[in-house]
């Protein structure tokens, strides 16, 4: 779906999940997200937020496991998605701390396995995530599955490719303090949710959307995997879909 701003797509993105908090509430059931860092859910998380302050949407039954989280890393640290995820959604809305999951970047490297199949383990024990909205990285990256992913990987600790690193430096001073690694859930972890969203804004996105869309699909652009899912929209603005 082509929108003709980053905002009215955002609009678009967030109406989706508030109607499916709302349906799953009539059911007395609690609704299952999969979130995603990065600037591109920025809009959503704004619109999410203005609907639970204007309009009384609640997340007190909404559970949430974030895509991801770099390795090692310090959830009080400015970097963290631990940090980002407040400061753009959960310090401003009513959702319970308990019902939030985000990869753990101080675990060690003994620890980290098991921490990924738990992680795994409780998505399962909630029936699966509902949605799972994702951004992409211009190495045709979702959540952290770099070039190369399996498309049935699960929740796992991988390596930043050299291209992710750059546009991450930003954020560290400098690409030598990008952290080498992250936890990342995997492209099968994706593949389960119920109804999967790729969001990507601007020019700088069109190309790897072009690839990702049109592309052969390999593992070599991890988000050419999506096309084999029924279950996928790609939520773009016009100057993402411009190669299409
Ligand atoms: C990071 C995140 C990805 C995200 C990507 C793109 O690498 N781990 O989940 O999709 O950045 O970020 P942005 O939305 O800022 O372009």
């Amino acid at each position: 779906t082509v929108f003709a701003n980053e905002k009215e797509a955002c609009k678009k993105v967030a109406k989706r999940i508030a109607t499916l908090i709302l349906e799953k509430n009539d059911k007395m059931e609690k609704t299952i997200l999969g979130l995603a860092t990065g600037a591109s859910p920025i809009g959503v998380y704004a619109e999410l937020i203005r609907l639970h302050k204007e309009e009384g949407l609640s997340f007190k039954n909404v559970v949430t496991f974030n895509l991801d989280e770099y390795y090692p890393m310090n959830p009080l640290a400015e970097q963290s998605y631990v940090n980002f995820m407040k400061d753009h959604l959960f310090d401003h809305i009513d959702i319970n701390f308990d019902n939030v999951h985000i990869p753990d970047g101080t675990l060690s490297k003994e620890e980290v396995q098991q921490f990924c199949v738990n992680y795994e383990k409780k998505i399962t024990a909630y029936g699966g995530l509902d949605l799972q909205i994702l951004g992409i990285g211009r190495t045709g990256h979702i959540g952290f599955n770099e070039p190369g992913s399996a498309p049935n990987s699960g929740t796992r600790l991988v390596t930043l490719d050299d291209l992710t690193k750059k546009d991450a430096a930003k954020d560290f001073g400098g690409k030598a303090n990008v952290p080498l690694k992250a936890i990342t859930m995997g492209v099968g972890t994706i593949f389960k949710a119920k109804e999967i969203i790729l969001m990507a804004w601007g020019s700088k996105k069109a190309a790897i959307i072009k690839k990702a869309v049109e592309g052969e699909i390999s593992g070599e652009v991890p988000a050419t995997y999506l096309q084999l899912s029924e279950n996928v929209e790609f939520v773009l603005d016009e100057d993402a879909a411009s190669l299409l």
